[in-house]
């Protein structure tokens, strides 16, 4: 198993260039499943959930092309993917598949929505809380779908296909909306989503579906309206940039100080973690190319944080965000209200010497003045990359196991941080 080495006390200096959304990559997939044309992706991350999610639309018969080649065919980091569903041959998602990464779960939608039946297996992922499907299987009955579940699998049917109506989401689901929104583009009249997520994410997906000929409007606000269409052709589409990759690297550059530049992203994805940065004591200058980060001579301050769906601070910036509190001035509050469970980082800062304390949904971080490297394990995607960011600041060197995790959602992670002076690198095996 690969494990990633960083000898910490750096500044970082550069430029990172950031890459298209993990996030919004995975439903974009998903969706070539509504129509029978080729949807082209470009910005497409190197990830290792975007390999997983390959191999799934594979198995339903969907033909994926990656810049012109087969994929897999050839190596290097992939770009612009083509995705052709014209014949889906299995509506089921098995559990081997669908256990690995709980997004997989999403193509339920598409495929009820296209074939009038979806068999899908109950998802894994992230071992961060439960994580139900309740108000996926909610949202699509009330676009008419039958469903019962039975041996592990979440069987859906609309034989005469799905319906207007409306759904209102009791608390906000990301997936969820992905699911809905995609779902109801194929049905039989005006559906509407109330207390939708209003992530970017979502509004990216919704432009795409908008560009295959679905009449979507008020994506990216808490109500969004769906005006079925019979079917939907291809397209291109360009994944937005990674917000949580750009606040990950902005956070990074906090915590060493240093002055780095983060191209091709864009500041109004994540101005609520920007905030936060910049209280920290960061000096965050947006362009039109991108985001300069800098920090010099004084330390970091503490900042309190909650994660709140957007446009609050995301959850998946928390253990990045409480890494950088490690190594700040004073005391940070950081709570947890999107997840139950989203702290298992913190028993591994406390390797590095990081003082935290929990109670119910909040950590207190008392920051210390110094970190000492240690190794340490990666517990979950974003939580690898907060002990990342806490080795880059501690005396001596910090290895980081398990890096499997870090690798479903970070692309070229050591490569980046080492163009900017960051003393890390993969180890092999
Ligand atoms: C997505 C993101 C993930 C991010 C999360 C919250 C992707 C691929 N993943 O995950 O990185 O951390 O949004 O911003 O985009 N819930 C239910 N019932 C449901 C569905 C969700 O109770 O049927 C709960 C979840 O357990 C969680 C909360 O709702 O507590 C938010 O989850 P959700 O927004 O659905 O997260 P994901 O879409 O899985």
């Amino acid at each position: 198993m690969d494990r990633i080495k960083v000898v910490g006390g750096n500044q970082l200096n550069g430029i990172i260039p950031i890459s298209g959304a993990k996030n919004a990559a995975l439903p974009l997939m998903i969706a070539s499943l509504l129509t029978d044309d080729t949807l082209t992706l470009e910005n497409v991350p190197h990830l290792a959930d975007v390999e997983q999610l390959v191999r799934i639309l594979g198995n339903h018969g969907v033909d994926i092309a990656v810049n012109g080649r087969r994929e897999r065919q050839g190596e290097g980091y992939a770009r612009t993917i083509h995705f052709t569903a014209r014949n889906i041959v299995d509506t089921v998602a098995p559990y081997e598949l669908v256990s690995k990464m709980r997004a997989s779960f999403w193509v339920i939608g598409p495929l009820l929505a296209r074939m009038g039946e979806a068999r899908v297996s109950l998802p894994g992922g992230c071992a961060i809380g439960t994580r139900p499907v309740d108000l996926f299987l909610e949202g699509l009955s009330a676009l008419g779908a039958e469903i019962d579940i039975d041996g592990g699998y979440v069987n859906a049917r609309a034989p005469k296909g799905l319906k207007g109506g409306t759904y209102r989401f009791p608390k906000v689901s990301v997936g969820a909306t992905h699911v809905l929104m995609m779902a109801a583009t194929l049905a039989n009249g005006t559906f509407e989503i109330e207390n939708a997520a209003r992530e970017p994410e979502v509004a990216d997906l919704a432009k795409c579906l908008n560009a295959m000929g679905a009449k979507i409007s008020g994506a990216g606000t808490g109500h969004i309206v769906i005006e079925g269409v019979t079917s939907l052709s291809g397209a291109r589409h360009r994944v937005l940039p990674d917000r949580i990759e750009t606040g990950t690297y902005a956070m990074a550059v906090a915590m060493t100080g240093g002055d780095v530049f983060l191209e091709n992203t864009s500041a109004d994805l994540l101005d609520a973690a920007l905030d936060a940065v910049r209280a920290a004591g960061a000096d965050i200058t947006p362009t039109n190319a991108g985001i300069r980060v800098r920090r010099n001579g004084a330390g970091i301050e503490p900042v309190d944080i909650s994660t709140d769906p957007f446009p609050g601070f995301p959850t998946d910036l928390q253990a990045q965000f409480m890494g950088l509190m490690t190594h700040s001035k004073g005391r940070a509050h950081i709570t947890e209200t999107i997840f139950e469970n989203r702290f298992m980082h913190v028993q591994e800062l406390a390797r590095l010497g990081a003082h935290i304390s929990l109670s119910g949904q909040t950590a207190t971080v008392e920051g210390v003045a110094r970190l000492k490297g240690a190794q340490v394990m990666a517990t979950d995607l974003r939580a690898s990359v907060s002990l990342v960011i806490a080795g880059l600041a501690a005396e001596g060197e910090t290895v980081v196991n398990r890096v499997y995790h870090l690798d479903r959602g970070f692309e070229r992670l050591e490569e980046k941080l080492s163009n900017c002076g960051a003393e890390i690198e993969r180890i092999s095996g």
